[in-house]
């Protein structure tokens, strides 16, 4: 029965454990999204992870609103990736690119006044973060089909760029409300061609993203992230189970190295639903490794691994205030608290300042 501290091989990736850290927007990169010299610090001291996943970077100006977040777009965000992912291997550790497009959550402030695009017309509840404050979001301009092959080529040049940035691999985000979730669910996606409609309609898209990710990196270099339970920034599906266990089924037969599954439960401190856990079923027809998050102490991480519901474990903020964390959970060490308010602060604070146990 493996442990947490056991090795796994995530495609072509060696992991010499299974904590994994989990994708976290920190907001440390320049206004023109071109990654800052703290950020080689910052992955540097948890390069101890299994595989450290990146923070979400976006794949193009259409696809990126977050303040001070990284792109992998232009020669200057490829170029400023490059110390970031040396500094990581000098550390001894891997780290792969979530590669994001926001969809309808990106402001209009961040694209000329123009409109978000998405699956459908539709509108994010609460409101987008901005360079303003706080703002409410657009109605999203529904994209074209004859829009996909450039947005494929979008996602292309963001992954080559991940590897000539260094990166190990890329995951796709298709998570957490974003623009591959806006078309995998029913609650946004209203479409009536080819790429809505039914499961095979919705699940089109991540499949032909999963596809060119392949054609440009190879399948053992790309990951996928998932949120099939609940809820995520107001996108939502009627009927989970079998359009998640669908979509899984579909990365299964591209074989790709790893799929992992952000699932908070009714407990859930960061998202919270009353959608049961979709981690067995999917379980069930993903064959490759499985990484597992969201709330996760160790007692419940090494109760997954045992019961065999997953094959490794992210944590994100765990990772946020505990560089060290592998280290601390296989001593048993107690787990320093992260500060919400230095989530997104910018500044070292809060970033590179957390001490490591010893
Ligand atoms: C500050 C912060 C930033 C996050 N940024 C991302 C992100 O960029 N991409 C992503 O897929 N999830 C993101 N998440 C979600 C985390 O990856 C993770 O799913 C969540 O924190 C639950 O795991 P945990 O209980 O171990 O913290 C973020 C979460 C936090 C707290």
């Amino acid at each position: 029965m493996p442990t947490l501290f056991d090795p796994i091989q995530l495609g072509a990736i060696h992991a010499p454990n299974r904590v994994i850290m989990a994708p976290l927007t920190r907001g440390r990169s320049t206004r023109d999204h071109v990654p800052t010299e703290m950020m080689q610090t910052y992955y540097a001291q948890r390069a101890g992870a299994g595989l450290l996943i990146s923070e979400a970077t976006g794949i193009s100006r259409e696809g990126l609103g977050w303040p001070y977040a990284p792109g992998l777009w232009t020669d200057a965000q490829t170029n400023a990736w490059k110390p970031v992912t040396e500094a990581v291997h000098n550390a001894g550790g891997r780290i792969v690119a979530q590669l994001w497009h926001m969809g309808r959550v990106v402001h209009s402030s961040f694209l000329n006044g123009e409109p978000p695009v998405s699956a459908s017309a539709t509108q994010a509840p609460y409101k987008a973060h901005t360079y303003d404050g706080r703002q409410d979001y657009d109605v999203a301009r529904p994209l074209e089909i004859s829009e996909i092959p450039r947005l494929l080529a979008d996602y292309a040049h963001a992954a080559r760029n991940a590897i000539a940035a260094g990166f190990d691999g890329v995951q796709l985000h298709a998570a957490n409300g974003y623009l591959i979730d806006q078309f995998l669910r029913n609650g946004s996606n209203l479409r009536d061609d080819h790429f809505g409609g039914s499961i095979d309609g919705r699940i089109r898209l991540l499949d032909e993203v999963v596809q060119t990710l392949i054609a440009t990196v190879g399948a053992d270099r790309v990951g996928v992230r998932l949120s099939p339970n609940g809820d995520s920034q107001g996108v939502d599906d009627s009927d989970p189970e079998p359009l998640f266990t669908a979509a899984a089924a579909m990365v299964d037969r591209h074989g790709i190295a790893f799929l992992e599954l952000r699932e908070p439960d009714e407990n859930g401190t960061f998202g919270r639903t009353d959608v049961p856990r979709l981690s067995p079923a999917i379980r069930k027809v993903f064959k490759g490794p499985l990484i597992l998050n969201s709330d996760y102490t160790l007692e419940a991480a090494q109760a997954a691994l045992a019961s065999g519901v997953a094959d490794a474990i992210s944590f994100g903020r765990p990772f946020i205030s505990n560089p060290d964390l592998p280290e601390r959970l296989a001593k048993g060490l107690p787990l320093a608290p992260d500060n919400q308010a230095q989530w997104y602060s910018q500044g070292p604070e809060g970033y590179i300042d957390y001490p490591t146990a010893a």
